[in-house]
């Protein structure tokens, strides 16, 4: 059973607000409970005032009264500079902590959670949902506050002026309450269908950019459009059916007002002849009834805007505290990562029926150049990413340098490793500064060795502004082997013990890819390279060869071995023969 007290902890308010910033909020509730104390004490004044005059009062005492209105009045302009500067500051800064906090749980992520929520839906929770939580967080906390102080105090105040009266002239509100928690909720349920509807456009428009190349290429632009519109109309009807009761709301409450002031007129009006009250009472009950709807309406705002932010909130935390399947750091460090030695390692895609690897057992020991090859499918990519610690291993499975995979602080492990993935990705900076990336701060020598290595140097410096190029979003204006060979050339800055590359040289010809492995292998002969690729004429020299099917490691040795072993590999190999040699027949052909 949790106490209230952890309860409380656990609440949309203290988390995202007092815990951090209780004493600015405090502050600032208490210039609001200021200003609001003047509000009610203003009408009071009104009351004297029209008294005096329909009494014949003295220029003097009315003098007065008005000295003490403006009086007031600036008192309370003060107080309501206070509570903007103190609260609405204070909502921004917390917006600004959990951000922080959800980009810092982004980057911790692996690709499971990837998986689990596309960028759309990320993005919706980062832009939505967060200004959501500042909402709740400012403006309701504002508004409730200011609901909570007038039903406490007016009604008191308006007893005080008179019984009877207050009896007649509120009874029509009594069922605002019950109209408020009814639309209350509708809104609530409505504005989750909102949201869900905006997180699945934002995806598709997303997806539909990454992808711009495949829609126009394949001529699907009216397809793409009709999905989107489809998307756009759930969106559309989602906001009309929220706004439903948000349109009803309004309305009604000033319906019932209208109804209390009709009665006050009537009643009060009634009396002021009769000489049982006075005209200054009669002003001063207005005054307050015209305030007593604002915090009806207020209260079902403020709570509309709370239930928004603590369902946003939640959908904010599922980021911001989703635990990494591979945990960020913390750990223990070996001497070397190498060699690398894996046991029956495993490993299933969340949601698949199927394992993607299964029983894999390697070693490979320092120096060692492996090639992984095998049809579509079989595991490749898997492998190299488990063995770049991206996707999470059962202890026992796979150890680095003598140390369990499971128990490597994993960053410490990640920095000996060198990965380029089967899909090159570069940021919108300058060629040097993506290069740079893999070592922040490396100089202009070192990252230009490295292009070197990758063999793309030539071709950078080629480029107009060379080194220095900005690449358009994702390196649009390069090709793709360019791209592919930049990426390598990152990782390669880093000097990694171990250089995991998938399939990474398939966008250039035979004999460059030939020739940077080459490069790779003799530069440095304490670099231990792990690839992965469709051609076997790169795998020859390999130390090993993997051949991957359906998860597993089918056939192992070297070139001649398994050539000569007539398995799978060896109809791999005649097949690659042939394609190479139409390949050479095209080249002839294109030579003319
Ligand atoms: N994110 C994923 N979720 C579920 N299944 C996946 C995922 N990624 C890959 N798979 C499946 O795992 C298996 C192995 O895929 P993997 O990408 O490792 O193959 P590969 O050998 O690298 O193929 P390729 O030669 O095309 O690069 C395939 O059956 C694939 O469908
Ligand atoms: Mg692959």
């Amino acid at each position: 059973m949790r106490s209230l007290r952890d309860r409380f902890h656990e609440t949309l308010l203290y988390r995202v607000l007092l815990a951090r910033y209780g004493r600015n909020f405090a502050l600032g509730v208490l210039a609001l409970l200021w200003v609001d104390a003047i509000e009610v004490a203003l009408p009071l004044l009104i009351r004297e005032a029209v008294d005096g005059l329909v009494a014949g009062a003295a220029a003097a005492r009315l003098g007065w009264i008005a000295a003490a209105y403006l009086a007031l009045i600036l008192l309370q302009a003060g107080g309501r500079y206070a509570w903007r500067m103190q609260l609405a500051g204070t909502s921004f800064r917390c917006d600004f902590r959990l951000r922080q906090g959800f980009v810092a749980s982004l980057v911790r992520q692996g690709p499971d959670f990837y998986q689990r929520h596309p960028t759309g839906d990320l993005m919706s929770r980062a832009t939505n949902d967060l200004s959501a939580v500042r909402f709740a967080v400012g403006p309701g906390v504002v508004i409730g506050m200011d609901a909570i102080v007038y039903f406490l105090v007016l009604p008191p105040i308006l007893l005080w002026l008179s019984p009877s009266l207050t009896a007649v002239v509120v009874a029509p509100m009594v069922a605002v309450p019950f109209f408020v928690h009814r639309m209350r909720h509708l809104i609530a349920v409505r504005f989750r269908a909102v949201q869900a509807a905006f997180s699945a456009l934002s995806g598709k428009v997303q997806e539909s950019l990454a992808g711009i190349r495949v829609v126009k290429g394949f001529e699907l632009a009216p397809a793409e459009v009709a999905r989107f519109d489809a998307l756009g109309r759930t969106y559309v009807a989602a906001n009309v059916r929220h706004a439903v009761p948000n349109a009803l709301f309004s309305p009604v409450l000033e319906l019932t007002t209208f109804v209390s002031l009709f009665l006050l007129l009537l009643v009060g009006g009634g009396r002021v002849i009769a000489g049982s009250l006075t005209v200054g009472t009669v002003v001063a009950f207005q005054r307050y009834l015209s305030k007593l709807t604002w915090p009806m309406t207020a209260v079902g705002w403020s709570l509309s805007l709370f239930q928004r932010g603590a369902t946003s909130l939640a959908r904010v935390d599922e980021v911001v505290e989703a635990e990494p399947s591979i945990p960020a750091e913390g750990g223990e460090t070996a001497a070397s990562a190498l060699p690398v030695v894996a046991r029956g390692l495993g490993f299933t895609y969340p949601g698949a029926t199927r394992p993607a690897l299964e029983a894999v057992e390697l070693r490979v020991e320092p120096g060692e150049m492996v090639a992984i090859v095998g049809p579509v499918g079989g595991g490749k990519s898997t492998l190299l990413a488990c063995l770049a610690r991206l996707h999470p291993v059962a202890p026992g499975q796979l150890a680095f340098g003598g140390l369990d995979a499971t128990r490597w602080d994993p960053r410490a492990l990640r920095r000996r490793l060198g990965v380029v993935p089967q899909e090159p990705f570069l940021f919108s900076r300058s060629i040097a500064e993506n290069i740079a990336y893999g070592r922040p701060g490396a100089d202009r020598a070192a990252v230009e060795r490295a292009a070197e290595a990758a063999a793309v140097a030539e071709e950078i410096r080629r480029l107009p502004g060379g080194f220095d190029a900005r690449l358009g979003e994702r390196g649009v204006n390069l090709s793709g082997g360019q791209r592919q060979r930049i990426t390598l050339a990152r990782a390669l800055l880093r000097e990694p013990e171990l250089l995991l590359l998938d399939d990474c040289l398939s966008a250039v010809d035979v004999e460059t890819e030939r020739r940077i492995l080459e490069t790779l292998r003799h530069q440095r002969r304490d670099r231990t390279l792990i690839f992965a690729t469709h051609r076997l004429q790169a795998v020859v020299e390999a130390d090993q060869i993997w051949v991957m099917r359906a998860g597993r490691i089918v056939e192992r040795g070297r070139h001649e071995a398994l050539l000569a072993a007539g398995g799978v590999y060896t109809r791999l190999w005649r097949r690659s023969e042939a394609e190479a040699a139409a390949g050479d027949g095209r080249r002839e052909a294109a030579r003319g």
